[in-house]
C-alpha cells in the first residue's frame, strides 16, 4: 500500500515493491536505473546481456506508468542508447512529452563522437490534462565580466527580471565534481537536476516515486520542496545513507515559494511563481510613455490602467495541455 510507504526508503528490489503499490496513486515517478555498463555498485551486478537488460526494464517501465496518476508524469534518465528502446516501449503505454538532453560530459571512449549529454525521457500518462509548470533559469552571465551571454540586442528591457524560461536542453546544471560532495555511489545524480523535475511536474503534497533511490538524491529533492517521496533502493548501504541525508534536509524557499538553489543562488523557479516574487519592468517605451502623460495629464488612466495589469497576480493553476 502507498501510505505504508510514503516518506520511507524501502530496502528490496522494485518490482517486488512497485507490485505492491495500487493502480494510478503516484503523482510522478523518476527512474535513474543501473545503465549495464559494468559501473561498480556494492552489490548489484550493471552487465547483463541487452536482451535481458532491456525485458527487465519493459518491466518496471511498464509498473511505473501503472501506479502513476492519470494526471501524472513519467521521466526516465538514461543514456541515449538505452533511451532509444524505452522511449519504443513508453510509446505503447504513455504519452512523449520530451527528450530532455542534459549537457553531462563523460569520458571519452574512443572512435565515437564523445558522450556530452545524458537524456531524460518526460512522458505523461495521459493525453491531456497533465500537470506541467514552466520553468524559468538565471540570465546566463560571463563570469569575468557579468555581461549577458546571450545578445538581446536592442530588446534588454524586455528581458523576464529574473530570467529565461528553461527548454529542453539543460547546459546550466552539472553533474557532481568534487568528491567532498559525492557519496560513495557511482552515479549520484545532482539534486538541482531532480528540484527542477520535481518543480515541473508537482504541487506541494504530491507523492514522487523513484525505484532506484541510491544515496536519495530524488527524496531529498522531493522534501526540500515540500513534496512526499517514496524510495526504493536494493542497497542496504545506500539506504542508510539516503536516510541520513534525508532527515537532514530543510525546506527550499524563497519569500515563502518553493524553489531551487545551486551555490546559494536561485536555480530554478516556477514561471507562476517568477511573476510574483520577480514582477515585470516597464519597458522602455513605456517607460517613456508614462514621463510625457505624467508631464501632460497627471490624471491619465492609461498609465495606471498598465501598471494594474503587470502587477495582477496569476492564477495558480497548473498548465493543460
Ligand atoms: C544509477 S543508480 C541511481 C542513483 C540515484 N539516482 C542517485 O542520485 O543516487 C541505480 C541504483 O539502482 C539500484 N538498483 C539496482 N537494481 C535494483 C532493483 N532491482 N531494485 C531497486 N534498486 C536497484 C542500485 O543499487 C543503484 O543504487
Amino acid at each position: 500500500m502507498l501510505k505504508d510507504y510514503l516518506n520511507k526508503v524501502i530496502q528490496g528490489d522494485c518490482l517486488e515493491v512497485l507490485s505492491t503499490i495500487e493502480d494510478n496513486s503516484v503523482d510522478v515517478c523518476f527512474a535513474d536505473p543501473p545503465f549495464n555498463l559494468e559501473k561498480r555498485y556494492t552489490s548489484y551486478k550493471d552487465q547483463r546481456p541487452a536482451e535481458e537488460y532491456l525485458q527487465w526494464c519493459q518491466k518496471w517501465l511498464g509498473e511505473l506508468v501503472r501506479v502513476t496518476k492519470p494526471s501524472g508524469s513519467i521521466f526516465v534518465h538514461n543514456i541515449p542508447k538505452w533511451l532509444t528502446y524505452y522511449a519504443s516501449i513508453l510509446n505503447d503505454i504513455a504519452y512523449f512529452r520530451h527528450w530532455i538532453s542534459w549537457d553531462a560530459m563523460s569520458n571519452p571512449i574512443g572512435k565515437t563522437l564523445l558522450p556530452a549529454h545524458y537524456g531524460i525521457l518526460f512522458y505523461s500518462k495521459q493525453p491531456k490534462g497533465f500537470k506541467f509548470y514552466e520553468i524559468r533559469a538565471p540570465h546566463r552571465k560571463c563570469r569575468v565580466c557579468d555581461s549577458y551571454l546571450k545578445d538581446y540586442g536592442g530588446k534588454k528591457d524586455q528581458m523576464h527580471p529574473f530570467g529565461a524560461l528553461v527548454s529542453d536542453v539543460w547546459t546550466d546544471i552539472h553533474r557532481i565534481r568534487h568528491n567532498v560532495r559525492r557519496d560513495e555511489h557511482p552515479c549520484q545524480l545532482p539534486i538541482p537536476l531532480l528540484e527542477r523535475i520535481v518543480l515541473m511536474s508537482t504541487d506541494p503534497g504530491d507523492v514522487v516515486l523513484d525505484p532506484f533511490l541510491g544515496t536519495g538524491t530524488s527524496a531529498i529533492a522531493a522534501k526540500a520542496l515540500g513534496r512526499n517521496f517514496v524510495g526504493i533502493e536494493i542497497d542496504p548501504e545506500y539506504v542508510a545513507i539516503a536516510e541520513d541525508k534525508i532527515a537532514r534536509v530543510h525546506p527550499s524557499t524563497y519569500k515563502g515559494y518553493y524553489v531551487s538553489y545551486f551555490l546559494g543562488k536561485i536555480q530554478s523557479v516556477r514561471d507562476i511563481d517568477a511573476a510574483e516574487l520577480f514582477p515585470p519592468q516597464l519597458t522602455s517605451v513605456e517607460k517613456k510613455k508614462m514621463r510625457t502623460q505624467e508631464n501632460g495629464d497627471e490624471t491619465s488612466s492609461g498609465v495606471n490602467g498598465h501598471k494594474k495589469s503587470q502587477s495582477k497576480p496569476k492564477e495558480k493553476i497548473p498548465t493543460l495541455f
